[in-house]
């Protein structure tokens, strides 16, 4: 205590000393910058909802045949867009079409347009392409994903799934990007919705999904880089970060105040859109994110391993139950 009060003091003449004046600083500037980065997160998440009107009349929306992707498609055309959906399956593509269809429209006249294609194919880039050329884009929602069935080790992930992993979440979302950014830099507008992830963006990564983390880490780093090149033309580009929200993917069913419905998400994310290159939308997410990037990483980690770990126990354990069950079954149809 003795050694600060010298080093902070002068002891003939009780005076501050540099030492004082500099830690006075030091606190200064970080009181500033908290006060900043808080005004600034309150700005987002409370400012003007984005008229999002003002980019063009028709939006692309990815993987809009579930979960969050059919919501965002519903509510672009509540919000009197015309929407072009892309699903790798005919019939649920119908299906999410007629869906968006009877769902409340501003203008009845709203069009819903479909492209098949599954993403994890490089070559049906070229149907969405020429989906493209037809009409003026100005929204682009670069939703569809793809995670692992449950949380697992790399080395019991098949090859298969690493390389759709890429191809969807990695490379058809660049491709997609590129090609419509030459329309959206003509008309100097155009707003880039791309899905990340908590996974791709907590410090502490996401065990047991680590080829998926590492997607939505490109996802992030993709929309920042991205946000400052085309910002001058007129074009915001954003990762848009969900925490859990009920889907398929996420495999939950009832939402709570920290799992959003799809629905839910969607429209807080079109809402607090075009305000910065990276999002939180739902507030319980962005608090939840803010406590656990708070933690010493040494604690986050071991308490996100330890919930992965959990994860796949479980998931095992009912894969074990239903073969078994499987089993029975199967001889008692044989006897
Ligand atoms: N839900 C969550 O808790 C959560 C959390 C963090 C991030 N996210 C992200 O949010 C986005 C939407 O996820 P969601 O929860 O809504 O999941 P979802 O309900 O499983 O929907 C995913 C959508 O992507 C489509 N898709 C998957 N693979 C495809 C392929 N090869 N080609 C074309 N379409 C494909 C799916 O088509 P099918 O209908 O044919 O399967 C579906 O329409 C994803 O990018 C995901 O990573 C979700």
């Amino acid at each position: 205590m003795d050694f600060l009060k010298n080093m902070l003091f002068d002891q003939a003449t009780s005076s501050p000393t540099w030492a004082f004046w500099l830690l006075a600083a030091v606190g200064a500037a970080t009181l500033a910058r908290m006060a900043l980065c808080t005004m600034t997160s309150a700005k987002q998440m409370f400012g003007p909802a984005n008229n999002i009107r003002a980019y063009g009349n028709w939006a692309l929306v990815t993987g809009a045949t579930d979960g969050i992707g059919l919501s965002f498609a519903k509510i672009l055309r509540e919000k009197g867009l015309n929407v072009i959906i892309v699903g790798r399956s005919p019939e649920k593509l119908a299906a999410a079409r007629e869906e968006i269809l009877a769902h409340k429209a501003k203008t009845a006249s709203t069009e819903v347009r479909t492209v098949l294609a599954d993403l994890s194919n490089p070559e049906s880039i070229k149907d969405i392409k020429t989906a493209i050329s037809e009409v003026e884009v100005g929204i682009l929602i670069n939703n569809a994903g793809l995670s692992y069935n449950h949380a697992d080790y790399l080395h019991n992930i098949s090859p298969t799934l690493i390389n759709n992993l890429i191809a969807v979440n990695v490379s058809s979302l660049t491709h997609i990007t590129q090609a419509v950014l030459p329309g959206m830099t003509s008309r100097r507008r155009g707003l880039i919705i791309n899905i990340g992830s908590a996974a791709g963006l907590m410090s502490t990564g996401d065990p047991l999904y680590s080829v998926y983390s590492g997607t939505k880490a490109y996802v992030d780093k993709f929309s920042r880089s991205l946000n400052l090149e085309y910002k001058s033309q007129g074009i915001h580009v954003e990762c848009c970060v969900p925490y859990f929200v009920v889907s398929k993917m996420s495999k939950i069913r009832k939402p709570n105040f920290m799992t959003p419905t799809a629905d839910n998400f969607a429209r807080y994310a079109l809402q607090r859109s075009g305000r910065s290159f990276l999002v939180l939308p739902y507030l319980p997410h962005a608090l939840q994110h803010f406590v656990l990037e708070s933690l010493p990483l040494s604690i986050s980690s071991k308490l996100v391993l330890r919930h992965h770990l959990d994860v796949r126990r479980r998931a095992l354990k009912r894969a074990e139950r239903l073969a078994a069950e499987a089993a029975k079954a199967q001889a008692t149809t044989a006897n």
